[in-house]
Formats: C-alpha cells, structure tokens, sequence
C-alpha cells in the first residue's frame, strides 16, 4: 500500500493558534480533588496541590485550561469557593449527583495554573443562574479594588485583578440534560444580553457562546443559526463538543470517526459564515472547540453513582476511563483534524486533564501517570506550533459508517518557520498493511533531513498503562524514514502514530 504527499511552503492553511492544545478541569469525580488537589499527599505543595500531577501537567505546555465546567457549572454558585475554607458550604451538585466541600474555588484555581505555566478559561453559570451573577463574578476577578467585588477579592487574599480574559457563556445550553436548559432563542436572547453586560465592564474580553454539544443534537446545526442571530456582533467564538467512542468494537469504523468532526467543523463554519453575511458583519467569529476526547471506557461503571444509588459521595471514581493503544490512533487522528482546521478552530480543549476522561490519571495517597493518550497529545502541543500546511494526500481509503473512502492514511504537517523545522503527524488506519509514505517537500528546497522519529503501535490494541502497568503503552525511536534533500520516504506500520520532524537548511 501506498501513500504520497506533497507539503510545499506556499500552500498553508493559517496560522496555529496556540491555544489549539488548551485542556478542561471540571469539579468532576477526581478531577480536583485528590487529582490536581490532595493536600495529604506526599507531592503536595503549600497550597494542597500535587507536585507529581503538577509536573505532568507543565510539560504539557498547555496554553489554558477551562474551568470549573462542564455540566457542574449550571449549578454552580461561584460565591461557595472564595473566602476562609472552613466557612465555605458543601452543596450538593445536581450534575453529577455527588457532593464538593468547595475547598477549591477560583483563587486555588487561579494560583495552580500560575504553578503549572497555564491560563484559566472561565465558564460562567447561564443555567440555574444569569446575567447579574455573571457579572458579578467577573466584577469579582477583574475588578479594581474601591469596588465592592474588588474590595472582597482583596479580603480574600488577592488585591490585584486575575485579569482573566477568556470567558464561556455557559455550558451545553442546548443539552435537556443540563440544568437551566434552554431553547435556541431564550439562550441566544440571554447570552447576547450578557455579552453586552460584560463589555460595558470590559471590551477587550474574550467570549464564547455554546454551539451544540455533539453533531447528532436534534437542534444541531439550526441552535447555531439562532444563537449566532443574537449574539455574532458580540461573541468572538462559538463552542462546539464531541466524544468519541467505539462501542460496537469495530476498530476500523471507530478510526473514520475524524471525518464526522471534520464535516461537524465545516457545517459550523459555513453557518458562521452565513450569519455573518446575513448580519452584514465585518466580524469572524470562530470556533472553541472546547470539550473533546475519547469517553465510552467508564460509562456502565459510572451508572451507580450518576443513578443516584451512592448518595451523595464526595470525589467518586467517576469517568475514569484507561485508555487504550487504539485510543491513540483515534485521539492522533482528531488532533490531525484541528490542525488541518486551524484557520477555524482557534481554541480547543481535551476533556478533561486529570482522572476524569484524562490524559494524567493520579491515586490518592499513590503515584501519578501518563496514560496512552498522553502522548499523542504532549507531540501535538510540543511540536505542533507554527503553520498548519495544506498538504496534497493520495491515499488509498476504505468505506466505513460514517463516511467512505476513507484514507489509511491520516496525516497533518506543521512548518515552524523559526526553527525552520517540519513536523509530520502520521497515522496508518490500516490493521494488518503497512503504508509506503513518500513525501514530496521540492516547496521547501532540497536540504531536508530527519532529526526526530516517534513511533507508537503495540500488537495489542486494547493494551492500556494502568496504576499496575504504567508505561505499557509508550513512544519509541522510530526508524526507516529518511529524507534525501526534497524527498522524505519510508514505511509506516500498520495501526501506527508516527511523528516525524525534518529540518530544513
Ligand atoms: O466532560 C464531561 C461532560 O461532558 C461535561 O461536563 C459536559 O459539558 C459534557 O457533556
């Protein structure tokens, strides 16, 4: 089997916005607490959080993280997380049908994304709560001291503003699972309202309105018209969700699942365009492709407690699916999508970041580890930086559910023009055949040479890293991809992530 490609200098697709490699925490199962808060655990720092997580998590280098939800912030009172901790309230939360002590609310937030190198993204409650408390909450982060929010902030221990600029209007509005649910209209309405709201505190703030959550919504893609109506002079992205799973066992048709995303993206920014045309709007707005990754592993486990027959328990296992090597491909092809989209996609966010649906899992009072999807992941925010190339690609394809003609051949490539270094992602959908990669690279000059080659496959591909087994699925040096000035070559594996950075000059 064979492949060609042809990456030249002139044929880029944008610009990456960095911001493209962002993650999502939720006060969720153990996404907080005893995951990147324990304070009885042996890493933990001053303020109760995991040093060993915290390390994971920094090399990373992740541009935000989205907080505190998810489903959990249409009940949440922001107000129960700030002030002494002894005086903050349990509640119960209506999402997931657990308890939080609040021990962790936006100041402990705040300060661990300064620890591990990242900025938050914060979501507003438009659920069971509105405009006033929205406002009031990024009065409360932003504001200046001399003000009432100000002055509270102060108290409770931080003078200066957080200045966060990056804010969700809600989460999932579209979802009848979410409380305070709402039509297209009566969120659209109250979103655009709030935007105004929050611009008249401060214009330069950056916000996101809730497109669907997944493309097989019922009100998927009119929900995107309608919000858009009311809200694209006021908004700077639209958020879309999805999940990814393979229920029925079928590797192959799991692995085409990119190509629903793919026509997910472009519906959506075909009606992005279209209401900006109808509007007459000099304004692009983009997506936040804010909650994605692989969630089915965990969901009959998860039933006990979201069925309500645990009680009301604080911190469950909740959501804590272990990745496998097939995750791997699947997770590479979707970061292969977002790149190939970039001039769209601005903002993305791998849900979630620890425990819950994670790349990092971390057992209370034990270790912490990378798991499968880690990798593919840490490649594409490490090296994924700079232009996102339009490459031609000549693949042979296979028909799958979602989509025919499929290429065994997944791949993105990304120049970085200061390095002057090319990066490959590369994956071979194909089970038992290797693929004969050739890459044309004459739109780059003829002094390519490979520098670096990561190889994950395994023969097993439900082979997972387990507190057990923690390094069970891992990258390797690859070999047998050369470059010969304009021409790279060699094989790629079958059921193969391959990442392959060439130097040029
Ligand atoms: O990430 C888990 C959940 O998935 C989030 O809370 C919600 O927004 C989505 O449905």
């Amino acid at each position: 089997m064979r492949a060609s490609v042809t990456a030249h200098r002139d044929f880029a697709v944008s610009n990456i916005d960095d911001r493209l490699y962002s993650a999502f925490l939720e006060h969720l199962g153990r996404a907080i607490y005893t995951g990147i808060y324990e304070p009885d655990h042996p890493s933990a720092d001053k303020n109760g959080m995991r040093g060993d997580v915290a390390q994971l998590v920094r090399e990373l280098r992740i541009p935000y993280v989205r907080y505190p939800g998810g489903n959990f912030v249409s009940a949440y009172n922001w107000e129960d997380g700030v002030g002494p901790r002894e005086q903050r309230p349990t509640r119960l939360d209506l999402a997931w049908h657990t308890s939080d002590s609040n021990a962790v609310g936006v100041h402990e937030f705040y300060d661990w994304c300064e620890t591990v190198g990242t900025k938050p993204m914060l979501a507003i409650n438009l659920g069971s709560r509105g405009l006033d408390e929205a406002r009031n909450f990024v009065e409360y982060v932003n504001g200046p001291t001399g003000s009432y929010w100000g002055d509270l902030r102060k108290q409770n221990g931080r003078a200066d503003p957080f200045g966060v600029k990056l804010w969700c209007l809600g989460n999932e509005m579209d979802g009848p699972w979410q409380v305070g649910h709402k039509t297209a209209d009566e969120y659209g309405r109250l979103a655009a309202e709030t935007a105004k709201t929050l611009r008249a505190f401060d214009k330069s703030l950056e916000l996101v309105v809730c497109g669907s959550s997944n493309a097989d919504m019922p009100t998927y893609p009119e929900w995107e018209r309608v919000v858009l109506e009311h809200t694209y002079e006021s908004v700077d992205h639209i958020s879309l969700h999805m999940y990814f799973g393979n229920r029925a066992n079928h590797t192959a048709n799991y692995l085409a699942l990119n190509e629903k995303l793919d026509t997910y993206i472009g519906t959506v920014a075909s009606t992005i365009d279209f209401v900006k045309a109808k509007t007459r709007s000099k304004r692009q707005v983009t997506i936040s492709f804010d909650e994605w990754n692989v969630w089915y592993h965990s969901n009959a486990a998860d039933r006990e407690v979201l069925d309500g027959n645990g009680g009301w328990p604080h911190a469950p296992r909740l959501l804590e699916d272990a990745y496998n090597f097939e995750d791997v491909l699947q997770v590479a092809c979707i970061l292969n999508t977002f790149i190939r989209r970039s001039d769209v996609v601005r903002i993305a966010c791998i849900a979630q970041l620890v425990n819950v649906i994670a790349p990092i899992m971390a057992e209370p009072g034990g270790p912490a580890w990378k798991q499968s999807i880690y990798f593919p992941y840490y490649f594409a925010s490490i090296f994924g930086r700079g232009t996102a190339l339009s490459l031609g690609v000549t693949s042979p394809g296979y028909d799958a559910d979602v989509a025919d003609n499929v290429p065994y051949l997944d791949i993105s490539g990304v120049h970085d023009a200061q390095a002057n270094i090319l990066t490959f992602f590369a994956v071979n959908r194909h089970g038992s055949e290797a693929l004969e990669l050739d890459i044309d690279l004459k739109g780059f000059g003829d002094t390519a040479r490979v520098i670096e080659h990561q190889v994950m496959t395994h023969p097993d591909l439900k082979v997972a890293n387990t507190l057990a087994n923690q390094t069970a699925v891992a990258p390797s040096a690859g070999r047998g991809i050369s470059a010969d000035g304009s021409r790279l070559s060699g094989k790629l594996a079958p059921y193969s992530y391959q990442v392959i950075r060439v130097q040029l000059g």
